[in-house]
């Protein structure tokens, strides 16, 4: 089994400060690694290596001929390339997608945009669009100061469900901690459902 992390928060985890994302994402990998006698883990944190945004240089490196390239252009598609032969030879994908601004951070975006390429990870034929990113298991864990389960206002599931399916990813779970900056309280409640989700992924105890 290969497993792919991708930590998403603009932060970093360290000293058991930090990002509260990867601590969980850390948790939910290290389930499958007992689980899975071999199992690979390739470890992608955004925080630390980002993704640069599309912008007019990326977008001329994107549409420009292999042959045609520049070296920063075929750099920049390079990098791009690299992310997206991760995730095809992913067979388990844990996605974090800490809530900023009620949308994902900039950081999830533009891994977003770099791995959703045309001919690559999806297609356009008669029956409209294809995702070619089949037969993978996405494991997302979104953290959240505020409570938005099931809220008009969780714009983060719809997106991600939306834009991971338009790639062909439609076995996607999502583990929820919210409430996170509500207090010592409600933080240790959110934590506390978030790692009950965790094990009732591994069929450890069932949710309602
Ligand atoms: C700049 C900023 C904006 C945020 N916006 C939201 C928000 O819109 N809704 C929310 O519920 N939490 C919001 N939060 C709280 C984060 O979701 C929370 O801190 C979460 O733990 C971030 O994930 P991380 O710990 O993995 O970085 C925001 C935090 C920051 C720093």
């Amino acid at each position: 089994m290969n497993i792919l992390q991708i930590n998403s928060s603009a932060r970093r985890l360290h000293e058991g400060q930090g990002s509260v994302s990867t601590l969980l994402a850390n948790e939910v990998v290290a389930e499958l690694v007992a689980r899975n006698a071999g199992a690979t883990t390739v470890v992608h944190d955004l925080a630390v290596r980002p993704v640069p945004p599309i912008d007019e240089a990326t977008l001329g490196a994107l549409f420009t001929p292999a042959d045609a390239r520049t070296q920063p252009q075929a750099d920049r598609v390079a990098f791009n390339d690299q992310l997206i032969a991760e995730l095809k030879s992913a067979d388990v994908i844990v996605l974090t997608a800490p809530m900023i601004n009620f949308g994902v951070t900039s950081q999830l975006k533009n891994w977003i945009d770099a791995v959703a390429r045309a001919g690559a990870t999806f297609k356009y034929g008669a029956n409209g669009p294809e995702g070619l990113v089949t037969g993978k298991r996405v494991i997302v864990v979104s953290t959240r100061g505020g409570i938005y389960r099931d809220q008009p206002a969780d714009s983060i599931v719809p997106y991600l469900r939306q834009t991971l399916g338009f790639l062909g990813m439609t076995d996607v779970k999502f583990v929820l901690a919210e409430g996170l900056n509500m207090g010592e309280e409600a933080a240790a409640k959110g934590l506390a459902t978030a790692r009950e989700e965790i094990a009732a992924l591994f069929g450890e105890t069932q949710t309602a």
